[in-house]
């Protein structure tokens, strides 16, 4: 068996040594242009010719959770195309998304503002029942956010395409649950995958028609978001503000408005990252998985190339 690592962004020995050590006996390598053809391949945001060079891969397992690059590009005609299945993410996702929820509930700036100033001042309780968490996507990561939100008793609501069931959570699905779901949520949440369906929801249509006060917080890819509607909204007083860790442009150009605007935390791509051992494990289970026999359509993590996630 041979497997091929080809990342760019990212340091490939640290998963060659993991994946050799997973499988002692195959041949495991660094991709070079005109490599030998491989059975599987580790990527992040490979390059075209890489994909051009192997056609006969049977799975290409991405080291993250986002497969919209990938989609975007020419793949080998065969090859699974099989993301990571939280690996550790879901938790820091929970832990991100709580933070901003809670920190812009407690009004935690205000008082930080209040005390550079040496101010002891209280605000008023706010009442968490004012304040609904909307999550769109329900999947591996929205879910786990959802069901962390409920520990803090916040209503929580969650917006996916198909209808789904998770206890505490009121669930809406598909384009006719979208409005009502908008209206029924104050603080946004984006755990969506990035596909022509989804580039741009959050807009100022869309963002209008989330409760007055409204809070967004993306954590998903910035083509989720226009930008310009976002910073219109938050400046008129219609949205409170933003707490974004993903931009349509990364890093986030310098003079971009987000930096220094005072409604608007931003973060470095850096809500949920790849935990290298945790996704070696997952990933090294997966190929023994098929080599064994077991089927490519049941692993977890199987995108679904005409849904592009
Ligand atoms: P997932 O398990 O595939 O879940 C995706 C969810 O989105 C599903 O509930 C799906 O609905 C829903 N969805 C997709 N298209 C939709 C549409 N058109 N309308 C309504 N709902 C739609 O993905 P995941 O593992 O939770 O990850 C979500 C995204 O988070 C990734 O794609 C990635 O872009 C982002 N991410 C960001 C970071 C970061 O550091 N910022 C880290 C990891 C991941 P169904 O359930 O009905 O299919
Ligand atoms: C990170 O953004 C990922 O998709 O895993």
């Amino acid at each position: 068996m041979r497997i091929t690592v080809c990342c760019t962004d990212t340091k490939a020995d640290p998963w060659l040594a993991g994946l050799r050590a997973a499988f002692p006996s195959a041949t495991v390598e660094n991709w070079a242009p005109g490599a030998a053809a491989a059975d599987y391949a580790v990527v992040w945001a490979p390059p075209q010719q890489f994909l051009d060079e192997q056609p006969q891969l049977k799975a290409l397992f991405n080291i993250g959770a986002g497969v919209d690059a990938l989609m975007k590009m020419r793949l080998p005609a065969g090859a699974a195309v099989v993301r990571l299945d939280d690996a550790g993410m879901s938790v820091q996702m929970a832990e991100y998304v709580s933070h901003a929820v809670i920190r812009h509930f407690r009004e935690f700036d205000g008082y930080e503002a209040d005390v550079q100033q040496g101010k002891w001042s209280f605000r008023k309780p706010r009442m968490r029942a004012d304040f609904p968490v909307g999550v769109m996507g329900l999947g591996v990561l929205g879910q786990r956010v959802a069901r962390t939100l409920l520990q803090f008793d916040f209503p929580v609501r969650g917006w996916s395409r198909s209808a789904k069931t998770v206890e505490g959570v009121r669930c809406f699905a598909g384009e006719e649950g979208f409005e009502a779901f908008l209206a029924a949520t104050r603080i946004l949440v984006c755990l969506l995958p990035l596909t022509p369906d989804t580039e741009g929801i959050m807009n100022r249509q869309t963002l209008s028609r989330l409760m007055p006060g409204g809070y967004v917080i993306n954590v998903a890819r910035g083509g989720h978001l226009v930008e310009d509607d976002l910073l219109a909204l938050v400046d008129s007083g219609h949205l409170a503000g933003a707490m974004l860790d993903v931009f349509r442009t990364e890093p986030l150009p310098a003079g971009h408005a987000f930096w220094q605007h005072p409604k608007i935390s931003v973060t470095p791509h850096t809500s949920a990252r790849t935990l290298r051992e945790e996704s070696i494990a997952q990933i090294a289970g997966k190929i023994a998985a098929l080599e064994s026999g077991q089927p490519i359509a049941t692993l977890a993590g199987v995108v679904d190339l005409n849904k592009r996630y």
